[in-house]
């Protein structure tokens, strides 16, 4: 009998091998709901949703809705890389990535080469009836805790050569999620999720489809800089899909949402 339950157990491990939850804390800080901590649930959302959403997003990415964004601009030898995103179609966009990757070898730092999708598509206004109520309680799992507002939340695409230089978040939210959307079997290496440790990456949250990552941000909580790495797509393949967002938790300093910085970052007019 013993030796029946531990090959039903065996069996069962292995079905359920690709489910996995784990928590990362840095070695300088690991208060749980103050930040320093990365949480990942796998999978995150019921498979029939995710499915769904990456669905929605790959028609996106084959019919042209997401629109290049880069911060950094080139003059002859002269990069200009701050917090201004320009985002133009895909079509036009290969004078700008070239530029982004001769100032990443240049000077490195906060660069990004990238793609949103354009929050004027369908597939976002289809998105945004859903993405709140989908996170949401799956968000709460994976931190332990309540969040409160949705603050911004966008779909990004990684193409082959793309990457996000290393930054923290300041101004978004409380906590900042990644929900990873490209079918495992599609051929991509690269695009991981990494976590800086002082001057060495320090953990590393592959883009396992239906993956969900999170970790605290902004005021009053351990910065944890990140960084995508570079996504190394065979020609054909789907580039690395995924939905990012971030929330506000009850109670947590309003200082960690700066409506500037959530303007610039939608693309709208500030005064
Ligand atoms: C992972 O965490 C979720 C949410 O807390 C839980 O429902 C699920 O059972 C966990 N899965 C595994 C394999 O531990
Ligand atoms: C959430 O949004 C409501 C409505 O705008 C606001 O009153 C409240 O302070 C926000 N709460 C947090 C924790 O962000």
């Amino acid at each position: 009998m013993a030796g029946g339950r531990a090959v039903a157990a065996l069996v069962l491990c292995a079905r359920t091998a690709t489910a996995t939850n784990a928590t990362w804390c840095s070695a300088r800080n690991h208060r749980r709901l103050a930040g320093g901590c990365v949480h990942s649930i796998r999978p995150a959302l019921p498979h029939a949703a995710a499915a769904r959403l990456g669905s929605l997003l790959q028609r996106a990415w084959q019919q042209n809705s997401f629109l290049y964004a880069t911060n950094c601009r080139r003059s002859g030898n002269a990069c200009e890389c701050g917090n201004k995103k320009m985002r133009m179609s895909t079509k036009d966009s290969a004078p700008a990535q070239a530029a982004a990757v001769y100032c990443r070898d240049k000077r490195g730092g906060f660069i990004y080469s990238k793609h949103e999708l354009d929050r004027a598509s369908t597939a976002h206004a289809l998105l945004e009836k859903t993405v709140d109520a989908l996170i949401r309680p799956r968000l709460e799992d994976a931190i332990g805790g309540p969040v409160a507002n949705l603050t911004d939340w966008f779909a990004s695409a990684f193409q082959s050569g793309g990457w996000l230089g290393i930054h923290t978040d300041v101004g978004l939210g409380h906590v900042a999620f990644v929900l990873n959307l490209t079918p495992d079997d599609n051929a991509f290496r690269g695009g991981d999720l990494e976590f800086a440790e002082g001057h060495v990456m320090g953990h590393a949250v592959s883009p396992k489809f239906n993956s969900l990552a999170a970790f605290r941000v902004g005021s009053g909580a351990h910065p944890l800089p990140h960084r995508v790495t570079a996504v190394d797509a065979p020609r054909e393949s789907l580039p690395r899909l995924a939905i990012t967002g971030w929330y506000t938790i009850p109670g947590a300093d309003p200082r960690a949402v700066s409506p500037a910085i959530l303007n610039a970052e939608k693309g709208r007019r500030t005064r």
